[in-house]
């Protein structure tokens, strides 16, 4: 057998292991609840796009240019306006692979080994690893229930500036952030903009989560306040529609998303995804997201419910405003890294605080989905983790009342 060790890189990534399927009680992920996926209603808009528009297969991004199928760009247009405040043209729209290719065109527009950027103390953990493989330094600001503490900020730009560090961006999730699921109030995103404009720093604003609030409120985007064009915005259809579509966008103005196009050297993201989604959306993109934020509200209930059923005063969180994961605060006995390989080889998958947080006691927290798990599966698999906290860490069984 040829071996590949020999002409391999020196710093080559490690390689990744077998997938070995689903955990039975999955909390880690970004994942939908399967009995949410619209099936009947996308299989109408398949056929109903591959009758219209099927032959425009036949060239790369069916003919459109490299920014996407104007069709789901023109709904963006709309629902940025009426949703999040924005104005934007559809050629600042530029259609991805999920989101997650935003990071990386971003990432490859702006930063270069030894950089540093700001970004929420805690905060998703694909940020990290991106950082972590370009060599880029991160500076996490700390939160509160209404996100980046913008006094905080304030002191670590003045800090930076002291050091003669320009940072290359804020990266901020606003709305519903991930993991601690809160919304940032309108007067704060004020705040943040005057700092950025102050220290002369662009803002990317992650948005994913952002149409799922569980009041249906959402103050306007940073995007929509911007005044000088700074903020360069993403969002993406995996947690409103589907995340195996892997449909996301870049909203910028058009010099910066120029330069992330020429970086953007996969030939078009699936176009086949995008006719769909333009369909479903047209039709029902509203209201279908009504309906799965109501269902995501009721399991961010259930999972509440679940802590304080089988941790009590032992699990510490914040209800989620919105979106599909609770962060949760354990006793400082408990080690979420151990825990997280405990339950782990028990069938519970959890998301150790270490891979999600820069803070001090990052290692007391988790980061739980419950999009994902049915109610069933979200009871019975907190008061497994109870369990095994009992058992491995000592939690008391006799818990005390919240
Ligand atoms: C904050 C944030 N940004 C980006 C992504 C990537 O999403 P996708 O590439 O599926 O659009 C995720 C996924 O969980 C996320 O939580």
């Amino acid at each position: 057998m040829f071996d590949f060790a020999n002409s391999l890189p020196a710093d080559t990534l490690p390689a990744a292991g077998p997938w070995t399927g689903f955990p039975a009680y999955n909390f880690v992920g970004g994942h939908n609840d399967e009995a949410l996926i619209p099936v009947d209603e996308l299989t109408d808009c398949m056929l109903a796009v591959m009758a219209a528009d099927g032959k425009r297969l036949a060239t790369y991004g069916l003919g459109d240019g490299p920014l996407g199928y104007s069709g789901l760009r023109q709904f963006l247009a709309g629902s940025l306006k009426s949703r999040a405040g924005m104005h934007v043209d559809t050629e600042e729209i530029l259609l991805l692979s999920g989101s997650l290719q935003a990071l990386d065109l971003v990432n490859q527009t702006l930063l270069r080994a030894g950089d540093t950027v700001v970004i929420e103390e805690s905060n998703y953990g694909g940020v990290y690893t991106r950082f972590n493989r370009l060599d880029v330094s991160f500076v996490g600001v700390p939160t509160d229930s209404h996100g980046m503490r913008v006094d905080a900020l304030e002191q670590v730009l003045s800090e930076l500036r002291q050091k003669g560090t320009m940072p290359r961006y804020i990266y901020t999730i606003p709305t519903v952030q991930n993991p601690t699921g809160s919304v940032m109030p309108e007067d704060r995103r004020r705040g943040l903009l005057a700092l950025a404009r102050e220290f002369d720093v662009p803002v990317f604003e992650d948005d994913c989560y952002a149409d799922l609030t569980f009041d249906g409120k959402r103050p306007p985007a940073l995007h929509a306040l911007d005044e000088d064009g700074r903020v360069i915005y993403c969002g993406s259809f995996s947690k409103t529609v589907a995340p195996a579509l892997r449909v996301g966008y870049l909203v910028a103005k058009q010099d910066f998303l120029a330069r992330a196009v020429s970086y953007k050297t996969d030939a078009g993201s699936g176009a086949l995804e995008q006719l769909v989604l333009a369909e479903f959306c047209v039709r029902q993109f509203d209201s279908h997201v009504k309906k799965l934020s109501a269902h995501l509200a009721g399991k961010a209930d259930l999972i509440c419910a679940a802590f304080d059923k089988y941790f009590g005063a032992s699990a510490d969180y914040a209800r989620p405003m919105g979106g599909i994961f609770i962060w949760v605060k354990l006793p400082s006995a408990i080690d979420t890294t151990r825990l997280a390989e405990v339950a782990g080889a028990q069938g519970v998958a959890i998301n150790p605080g270490v891979e999600w947080s820069s803070a001090s006691d990052a290692s007391q927290h988790m980061r739980l989905c419950f999009g994902y798990p049915n109610a069933a599966t979200i009871d019975e698999g907190v008061k497994r983790l109870a369990e095994i906290c009992q058992a491995e860490f000592g939690l008391p069984a006799q818990i005390g009342n919240k």
